[in-house]
């Protein structure tokens, strides 16, 4: 073994000592981040190259696994850029996506409660639902809070905590919530008042209103609307609640197909483009994490509401990776059902479905073999992750498991060489539970990702806290992941952002600098998010044009 190894391994060895535990949620998934102050940085440090032993494809003790040969380019460990905000759409990270979507504050996923005007009353699925509909309640929780599925700009389906749809269930126009999957009696319209838009009638199917009656039911069965006062009973006052998502489902179905496919494709043609790859080149990065969603395996005609033509988009990334020798990593963000209830996996409304069939597997399989087909030739193909930030316990280990066995494969049968990068599972509470697994798999990679700004702990950390937590403790969950016979290691998301109000350029760059530091220990390498950003701090080609980080110092 080469110094730089050796010493590599004895950090290691140091930091097993010092002994580290789960970080579990500490680690999560990015979500809407708040916007805040500013900083600068250097370069990262150089890491161990490591010997391409060639080792049987069953579990090689004392070997590091990579496999042989390694891609042409580059070297490991790499430093990458997550191409976020481009294939798979999320909306903090560029807002005006969303501005030409008609009542754009009605999207997939966003979730109402609507008090009746007269009797103050919320419509409540009884039990969340499976029965009843009724308004005899004057506080809301879950059981009043409904999910919207749009069906266009002013029909809208309401889904119940139980996951059951409210629906004229009889002639009589009685409210019910028993259907599980949505149709025409599932389907209400929403009226809103011109002068104040969260006060709404609901129009149902057989052409009535909604009302609460004095009884507590709820019917849909109220002719010739008066006034928008609080005296028609037609009346309800609507409160949104919640984060409301922006991600790919909502921004697809918000527009509809026929708009959302031109919105798209000038999105794709204009937010990435050579000038960045070549940027990214000249900065000191040596590759590119791409977030797709499983929707780009069927381009140019996908499923509703996904539109064709973002493989276009990254067959061009291809082209100038190869132009300017950059690596890509192919990162699956977006799978079949979601595998995560966050907008960034385009889920359409915070449920996760993903990997709860075998069919659900095997499709998201054939996505992976679809990509890896595609551009194994390719000498810019560095690797594929198979799925990004899996939440536990809703994705089990077990599913998870068979899942990357069959994606590791269906790389495999197109490609010795490229790398194939597993997620950790979010909040498993057992950050090594994949070690033994990858570790029997030439050239896999575990990801983890560290940030501090979707934790509540670290809401009142000073800078230097901050900067001692990335020291001790994301460098000892770091070093628990990073095993001699294990997998590689990716820190494949981080942002030099955090909750301190009002930091001065210099904190930035200090705090940059640490978690470079730190990162730099992943054997595989590290990843910023984003590229680019509404929020300047979360946009390396920002912070690197203005001084806040630098790569080639
Ligand atoms: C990191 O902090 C979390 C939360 O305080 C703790 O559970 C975990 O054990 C720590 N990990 C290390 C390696 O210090
Ligand atoms: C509201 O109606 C439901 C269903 O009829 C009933 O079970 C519940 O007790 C009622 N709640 C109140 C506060 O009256
Ligand atoms: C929206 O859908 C509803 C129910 O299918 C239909 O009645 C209405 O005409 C549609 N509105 C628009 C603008 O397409
Ligand atoms: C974590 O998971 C691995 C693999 O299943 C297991 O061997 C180990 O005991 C687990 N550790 C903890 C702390 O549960
Ligand atoms: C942070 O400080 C504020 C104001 O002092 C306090 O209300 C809040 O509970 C603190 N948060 C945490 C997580 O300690
Ligand atoms: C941060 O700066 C803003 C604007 O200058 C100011 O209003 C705010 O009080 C500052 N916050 C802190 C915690 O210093």
């Amino acid at each position: 073994m080469g110094g730089p190894l050796v010493s590599r391994l004895c950090f290691v060895a140091v930091l097993l000592l010092l002994r580290a535990s789960c970080l579990g949620s500490l680690a999560n998934a990015k979500r809407t981040p708040p916007p805040p102050p500013k900083p600068a940085v250097k370069k990262p440090p150089p890491s161990p190259s490591l010997p391409p032993p060639p080792p049987p494809p069953s579990p090689p003790p004392s070997q590091i696994p990579v496999p042989s040969p390694a891609p042409a380019y580059p070297s490991l460990p790499v430093r990458a850029v997550c191409l976020g905000g481009w294939l798979v759409t999320e909306g903090w990270i560029l807002p005006p996506l969303f501005d030409g979507i008609p009542n754009k504050d009605l999207l997939d996923g966003t979730q109402v409660q609507f008090k009746s005007a007269l009797r103050k009353t919320y419509i409540t699925a009884d039990q969340g639902g499976g029965g009843a509909v009724v308004a005899n309640r004057t506080q809301a929780s879950d059981w009043e809070t409904f999910k919207l599925w749009r069906v266009n700009e002013t029909a809208f389906n309401f889904r119940a905590s139980g996951n059951q749809f409210l629906g004229i269930g009889a002639s009589d126009g009685i409210i019910v919530a028993t259907a599980t999957s949505p149709s025409l009696p599932e389907t209400f319209q929403i009226i809103r008042c011109p002068f104040d838009k969260n006060r709404v009638r609901i129009k149902a199917a057989n052409g009535y209103l909604v009302q609460a009656i004095a009884t507590g039911e709820v019917i849909a069965d109220y002719g010739e609307p008066t006034r928008w006062s609080d005296w028609d009973a037609s009346v309800f006052l609507m409160a949104k609640v919640g984060q409301q998502m922006q991600g790919e489902y909502q921004l697809c179905n918000g527009y509809g197909a026929d708009k959302a496919a031109p919105v798209l494709r000038d999105h794709w043609n204009t937010y990435i483009v050579e000038d960045d790859f070549k940027f990214i080149a000249s900065s000191g990065l040596t590759a590119v994490r791409i977030p797709v969603g499983w929707w780009i395996a069927s381009d140019p005609n996908p499923p509703a509401p996904y539109v064709g033509g973002s493989l276009q988009a990254l067959d061009n990334a291809f082209k100038w990776a190869e132009k300017y020798k950059l690596g890509v990593i192919i990162d699956l963000h977006a799978a079949p059902g979601s595998q995560n209830p966050w907008e960034h996996s385009s889920s359409r409304d915070g449920t996760q479905e993903w990997g709860t069939t075998d069919a659900n597997i095997a499709q998201t399989v054939q996505v992976i073999d679809f990509l890896a087909s595609r551009y194994a030739t390719s000498p810019s193909l560095f690797a594929v992750e198979l799925l990004n930030e899996p939440l536990a316990p809703r994705a089990t280990l077990d599913s998870l498991m068979r899942y990357y066995r069959d994606g590791y494969d269906a790389v495999r049968k197109h490609s010795p060489t490229a790398y194939v990068v597993m997620s950790n599972r979010l909040s498993s509470g057992n950050t090594t539970e994949l070690l033994r697994f990858a570790g029997g798999l030439q050239g896999a990679v575990i990801d983890v990702h560290y940030y501090t700004v979707f934790n509540k702990m670290f809401d009142n950390f000073t800078v230097q806290q901050n900067i001692d937590f990335i020291r001790s403790n994301f460098s000892g969950e770091l070093a628990t992941v990073t095993t001699q016979n294990g997998p590689l290691t990716f820190v494949g998301e981080w942002v030099a952002e955090w909750k301190v109000p009002n930091a001065t350029k210099e904190e930035y760059q200090k705090y940059a600098m640490a978690q470079m530091n730190v990162y730099g220990q992943a054997t595989f390498g590290w990843s910023y998010w984003t590229v680019k950003n509404a929020n300047n701090h979360w946009d390396l080609e920002w912070m690197i044009k203005n001084g806040y980080i630098n790569l080639k110092g």
